[in-house]
């Protein structure tokens, strides 16, 4: 670990898309853990800019706006407003929070091309392009569909296949179609702006993995080594695309091109901290140019590429800038086993969760610190939340507050006792309690967020733990005096809980340092034993954690389970449709809704069911080829559609007089169909 000393931080996470609302994902990715290190930079007081905004370019946000049928700008001012909105609600205390639509950013990322093509850093090229001659425009690889080279499959896009997974560039696609107007689009002539990666190849290697070999977190270093040591090394990236929604490319012969939204996004850390620096009256240059300044980027790992070879090549190569120090990116959440997504609605969105569990926002920011894909993915489930905060949270550290308050309340008026001499135990457990802080920062520095959480939740239990063997309430009935003593040392390690648990529990920590009056308490004061003078007043921080209860997650998974079968109905492909036909055919079939009486086995079928049904006009025998679905029992006394006149088959030696009908799901599995309510045997389906 380099052991050098910084003057100034910039803290950056990744700019979200304004393209949909945030999710549980965002938050473990790359929000939380930011929010965790910038909280502990600034009670160490140092001096740091956080910022972020969203990156409102790019194919995403073009194409949420044509499904909707609305302008990008009215995509990107919904979402824009709604993710600001939840990061605020959520306490991750970005210093700013711009968006890459502002005026000074257009500035910014234009003025940093025109800087890096009058160097000479581009190399420009003439390629072939799909280009939707109706539409007249060129298009981006997601909007152009066909056939998978590799599956099959139809609906492929330009650049990959959802259903085998492999990458594809749109001219590999059979039978490609245009997805603005449906039409074969033509490849035509344009040219392109494109940087030589594999001229910084050299810096780059070095700079990554011999730097920063041992600082860095193994998944980076791992996805770094693949790109930098792949066989046929970097390749040129093209900077500019053909697209009429970005910023336009400051060049006269670049009419209708845009900067590639990955050029542009990155240099939005630095619009954002140009904007934060002007209305806070300061200088933002050495945030962004000093070499005495720390920049570390958060991302998650999709993001790598673009912060570890492509942005840091951009700005070494530019010249005026810094380039990171570290770029701890997380892996992905899954939730409940399947990847998050947002186009199958299968996630945890930040409002809805708000309004379903209002004011436990450090519960959620517990539960994705504690179980954070910090090295590898991780799932979040329903049931392993509840756990957290029950046996957790509540049992842990809410306890222990909760009975240090109470008995001082009880036993001392709500004044922070006097410490009397102190015994042995004290001493220990004082001294335990004193290597906390150093102990969290150690890790918090390393970016090991989860392993920093779990000292803080230890904290806790050796104030529990001190509390359970001192038994305050039962001394009080012997020695009051050691009572004091023994509340004030269980205070004063509450009061460095207050401190260390900051970062992570920003809202639990704000009512706890205001019940103790501890407004000003840093993170070198954690870990004092005079942390609290005595006599000072303690007010009643209320209850900090509740337990949740069985229903309220149940509802969660309930709310889950109904998106995954909303999912299924629409990812089935059903079968064509079959050739028309007239009314007078479909009068012929004579359908009734029959009761099943009795099912059994037949002995030379595996297949066969043997049913004997109330058709209304009396029973019959029918045989069903259900067995491998239901049981015997499974059918028994239900309703169930028939086709009463159909000609009587012999099968297996049985006469089967009819047929029943069935659903038959998108994996071959059958369902019965039932009418909603119970209705007469031999009822007519017309
Ligand atoms: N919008 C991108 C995403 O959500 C991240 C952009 S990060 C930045 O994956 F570096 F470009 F800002
Ligand atoms: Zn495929």
């Amino acid at each position: 670990m380099s052991e050098k000393k910084f003057k100034r931080y910039t803290v950056t996470s990744a700019l979200p898309y304004a393209n949909g609302p945030l999710h549980i994902g965002h938050l473990a990715g790359c929000y939380i853990p930011s929010d965790i290190y910038v909280r502990y930079l600034r009670s160490m007081d140092r001096d740091v800019a956080y910022v972020c905004g969203s990156d409102e370019h790019g194919v995403a946000i073009t194409i949420k706006a044509k499904n909707e049928g609305v302008s990008p700008q009215e995509i990107v001012d919904r979402y824009h407003e709604l993710m600001k909105a939840s990061f605020q609600e959520f306490g991750i205390s970005f210093n700013h929070y711009s968006r890459t639509s502002a005026a000074i950013h257009h500035e910014t990322a234009g003025q940093l091309f025109k800087d890096l093509y009058d160097k000479g850093e581009f190399v420009e090229q003439q390629t072939e392009q799909y280009f939707d001659e109706e539409a007249g425009q060129f298009l981006a690889d997601r909007y152009i569909e066909g056939t998978c080279p590799k599956c099959g499959y139809e609906k492929a896009y330009g650049d990959q296949c959802e259903k085998c997974g492999s990458s594809l560039s749109p001219t590999e696609l059979i039978n490609p179609k245009s997805k603005l107007s449906g039409n074969s689009p033509i490849l035509k002539e344009t040219k392109h702006w494109f940087l030589d990666l594999g001229r910084y190849a050299g810096f780059l290697k070095k700079w990554i993995l011999e730097d920063h070999k041992d600082d860095w977190k193994n998944n980076v270093l791992g996805q770094c080594r693949s790109w930098l040591e792949a066989g046929d090394g970097l390749q040129p990236r093209s900077m500019t695309r053909d697209m009429d929604w970005g910023i336009p490319v400051p060049l006269p012969e670049a009419a209708g091109k845009v900067l590639y939204v990955w050029f542009d996004a990155p240099i939005g850390y630095i619009s954002s901290t140009k904007e934060w620096a002007r209305e806070k009256g300061i200088d933002w240059e050495p945030y962004w140019k000093d070499k005495e300044t720390k920049l570390v980027h958060f991302i998650g790992k999709d993001n790598i590429v673009f912060h570890c070879i492509t942005f840091p090549a951009i700005l070494k190569t530019h010249g005026d800038f810094i380039i990171p120090e570290n770029v701890p990116a997380n892996e992905f959440l899954n939730l409940e086993g399947d990847k998050i997504s947002t186009s199958r609605n299968w996630a945890v969105w930040l409002h809805e969760y708000l309004a379903d569990f209002p004011g436990k926002q450090d519960v959620l920011r517990y539960v994705l610190t504690a179980n954070a894909p910090e090295t590898k993915d991780n799932d979040f489930t329903w049931k392993d939340f509840q756990a957290r905060n029950n046996s957790e949270l509540v049992a842990i550290y809410g306890n222990f507050v909760n009975r240090a308050v109470v008995l001082t309340h009880k036993y001392f008026e709500g004044k922070i006792p006097h410490p009397g001499a102190l015994s042995s135990y004290d001493l220990e457990v004082l001294q335990e309690m004193a290597e906390f802080p150093r102990r969290i920062s150690q890790s918090l520095e390393r970016f090991r967020f989860r392993e920093a959480l779990s000292f803080v939740m230890d904290l806790a239990r050796l104030g529990n733990k001190y509390l359970a063997e001192m038994e305050p309430w039962k001394e009080i009935k012997k020695d009051e005096v050691r009572t004091g003593t023994i509340l004030n040392v269980a205070l004063q390690i509450a009061a460095s809980l207050a401190v260390v648990s900051e970062p992570f529990l920003p809202f639990t920590a704000a009512k706890l340092r205001e019940a103790m009056d501890l407004a000003d308490a840093k993170w070198k004061d954690a870990g004092r034993q005079d942390l609290l003078p005595s006599g000072q007043a303690l007010s009643d921080p209320g209850l900090l954690f509740e337990k949740v209860e069985d229903d309220a997650i149940d509802a969660q998974i309930e709310k889950l389970l109904n998106t995954k079968r909303k999912n299924e109905v629409e990812a089935a492909q059903a079968v064509p449709m079959k050739e028309i036909i007239v009314y007078d055919d479909f009068v012929k079939l004579d359908m009734r809704i029959v009761q099943v009486l009795e099912a059994e086995p037949v002995k030379k079928s595996k297949k066969l069911l043997k049913l004997t049904v109330e058709t209304g006009l009396g029973r019959r025998t029918v045989l069903s080829g259900v067995a491998e679905h239901f049981s015997p029992e499974e059918l028994i006394g239900k309703q169930v559609v028939m086709l009463l006149n159909l000609a009587p088959r012999k099968m297996v030696g049985i006469d089967s007089e009819g047929m029943i009908l069935m659903a038959e799901d998108a994996d071959g599995s059958l369902k019965l169909l039932q009418p909603h309510r119970h209705v007469k045997p031999g009822s007519v389906i017309s």
